[in-house]
Formats: structure tokens, sequence, C-alpha cells
């Protein structure tokens, strides 16, 4: 059993979601497709889209800001932002820097990390590591994500399963049973065409500075029921190892938060582990996937409705491209 004394907890988490909603009905209109068949074998109702020329920092700005005000900390007191994305705006700056410049956060360090659907999980794993080195105050995890800029959307196997939105968490330092726990990252790149994306050409014309279409010059693959398998036995191998390492079972649990892809892989989950429905959060037929900003998102909307309360011991538990997964274990 590993040292229980935490080294930062979560003192403020903002989210901000895109006004323009997309409905099942929708897509219909746009694909060859059916509500019926969406919710069936995803959950999906609904996703929220930006407004096309919304830039991915842009969309985490008032996420941050409200992770900032209600943890009390003021951005110039950051010494850590990360912002975990796929969509992120350009290669350089990172969309971290960005985040950084419109806070007003100084000097502090800040970069992006690709890990997919994990890509929370790898931050706060990151972040944790830094609180372990004992110089760090507080430190900003954003995860923001434009999946509509990168969906094809004349490709129904991918286009219905997608959202976008933007979520963040502040992390202070801490030095009792409250906090993070820990955390667990694992990749396996053997499974990395099981999902993909990426941009099929240079993404606009040099000289007259025109920006493709949404969607057009990008796309997504997946192997959906290979995915889907895997997606389940590695977060259900990764949730019982970190509980496991941690002298923990299930039964100490007040609540799973795993990532938002499917509602039958959530399902398949929480029966796998032993779960009743109630500890394990789904807000998915709001949101779609919205990739790394899913967990933090939940966790969100769970403070919210009084799902996740202080003294709560939380696991968040995900997967991704790459492939990727990893679980976090904290006490709020
Ligand atoms: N509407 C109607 N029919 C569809 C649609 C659609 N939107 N999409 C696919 N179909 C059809 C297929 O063409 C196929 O038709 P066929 O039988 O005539 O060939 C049929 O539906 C069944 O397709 P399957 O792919 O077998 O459907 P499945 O039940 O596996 O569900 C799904 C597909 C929802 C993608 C599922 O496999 C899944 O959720 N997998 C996991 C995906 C996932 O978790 N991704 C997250 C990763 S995100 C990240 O890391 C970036």
């Amino acid at each position: 059993m590993k040292n229980s004394a935490t080294a930062c907890r979560i003192t403020g988490v903002g989210a901000n979601l895109p006004e323009r909603v997309l409905t099942n009905l929708d897509l219909e209109r746009m694909v060859d497709t059916s509500d019926e068949w969406i919710v069936t074998r995803t959950g999906i109702r609904e996703r929220r889209i930006v407004n096309e020329g919304t830039n991915t920092y842009e969309l985490a700005l008032p996420a941050a800001r409200e992770a900032l005000e209600t943890a009390g900390v003021k951005a110039e007191e950051l010494d850590l932002i990360i912002c975990a994305t796929a969509t992120q705006d350009r290669y350089f700056p990172s969309t971290a820097c960005m985040i950084g410049h419109g806070l007003g956060s100084g000097d502090a360090p800040a970069f992006d990390i690709s890990a997919a659907c994990s890509g929370f999980i790898y931050g706060s794993s990151i972040i944790n590591q830094y609180f372990k080195g004992g110089a760090t105050k507080h430190a900003l995890l954003v995860a923001s994500e434009i999946y509509s800029r990168i969906v094809n959307w004349k490709d129904r196997s991918t286009c219905v399963l997608f959202g976008d939105a933007s979520a963040a968490v502040v992390f202070s330092a801490a030095d009792g049973p409250e906090g993070l726990i820990d955390t667990c990252i694992r990749s396996n790149g053997e499974y990395g065409s099981f999902l993909t994306g990426g941009a099929i050409t240079r993404a606009g014309d040099p000289l007259s500075g025109a920006l493709p279409s949404m969607g057009e010059n990008y796309f997504i693959e997946m192997k959906g029921n290979q995915t889907f398998k895997v997606a389940v036995k590695s977060m259900c191998d990764v949730a019982q190892r970190i509980l496991k390492e941690n002298g923990m079972s299930v039964a100490d649990v007040d609540l799973v938060i795993p990532h938002q892809a499917n509602i039958r892989i959530i399902s398949a989950v929480g029966k796998s582990l032993g779960l009743p429905e109630e500890k394990v959060y789904s807000n998915i037929h709001r949101y779609g996937n919205t990739s790394a900003a899913t967990i933090p998102l939940a966790l969100y909307e769970a403070q919210k409705e009084g799902r996740a309360k202080k003294g709560d011991v939380v696991l968040m538990v995900a997967f991704g491209g790459g492939l990727t997964w990893g679980a976090s274990l904290m006490r709020l």
C-alpha cells in the first residue's frame, strides 16, 4: 500500500459548453442514420457544437476562469498550465500557452498533452508528479476539445459520436487524506489503428489564408467493435489495479466517473466492477463523446448535482486513441 498523504487536491472545477445543440434528429437530416440507432447503440441524444471559427483555447477560457474563481486562485498564482486536447488550434503555440496568455498567468510553464480521450487522466498524473516535487502550489488542468472540426460529417459511423466541450480543474498543494490519492496511466501503440484521426492535407491555403470548411480536410477512423472490447477490459483492469495498490476495494468508492464514449461501455464497466448503477456517473446523452473533456465535465456536473461531495472517494477511469488508458483515484 502506498503513502496515504496526498500532494494535491482539487480546489476548483469549471466548464464551458457551446450553446449550439446538434440533436440526433438534426443528424438524421445530414447522414443515413436514426435517433433510434444512435440512442440504442451509444446512449447519445444530443451534443454541443461550436460556431465555425471558435478556437479550442477560446472554448477553454471561461472554463478555466470559473475553475480559478471557485478555487480562489488568481491566474498569476498558477505554477503550471496543462491542456489536454487532441484538437489543438495550431501545432504551436500550444493551446495551453494561449490559455495562459488569455488568463494573464505570466510566465507559468504551459504545454499541451496528446493522449486523446485519456488526456485528463494523463494530465492529472503529470500534475501529481509536479506536486510531489514540492515546488508547485497551484496548477491548472484544462481539457478542451472541438471534435466538430475534425469529424467527417459525411461519415455516419463516427460523426454521430462526438461533441465539443471544455472543462477545467485547479489543483492546489495538499498534505492530508483529501486529494489525489494515486494515478495510473498506460498505453499500447499496437492497437493504434483501432482509433485514428488527423488531417488529410495541410490546414489552409498559405497564399489566400483560407481555412478548410469544418471537417473537410480531416478524418476519424475507428474499428468500433474492437475498440469497444479493449476499452471495457482496459478500464476494468486499471480500475481494479489502482484500488488494489491503494488498499481499497470498489466498496470504498462513492462515485466512478468513466470516460463518456458509449453508454454500453459505461454499463459494461460498471457491471464488471460490480458497481450499482447509481455509483457510475453518466451524462453522455447530453454531450456525446467530448474526448479529454468528458471526465472533468462529468465531475463538474456531479458536484452541481450533489453526487460528488467533499470527502467522497471518486475513481475516474478513461481510455482513448493511442491506445491510452488510465485511472485517477481521489478523495474530494
Ligand atoms: N446510423 C445507422 N447505422 C449505422 C451508423 C449510424 N450512425 N453507423 C454505423 N451503422 C451501421 C453499420 O454500417 C453496420 O451496418 P451493417 O451491419 O449493414 O454493416 C451496423 O450499423 C452495425 O455497425 P457496428 O459498427 O457493428 O455497430 P456497433 O454496435 O459496434 O456500434 C459503435 C458502433 C457505436 C461505434 C460501437 O462499436 C462503439 O461505441 N465502439 C466504441 C467506440 C468508442 O468508444 N470510441 C471512443 C474513442 S474516442 C477517442 O479516443 C478519440
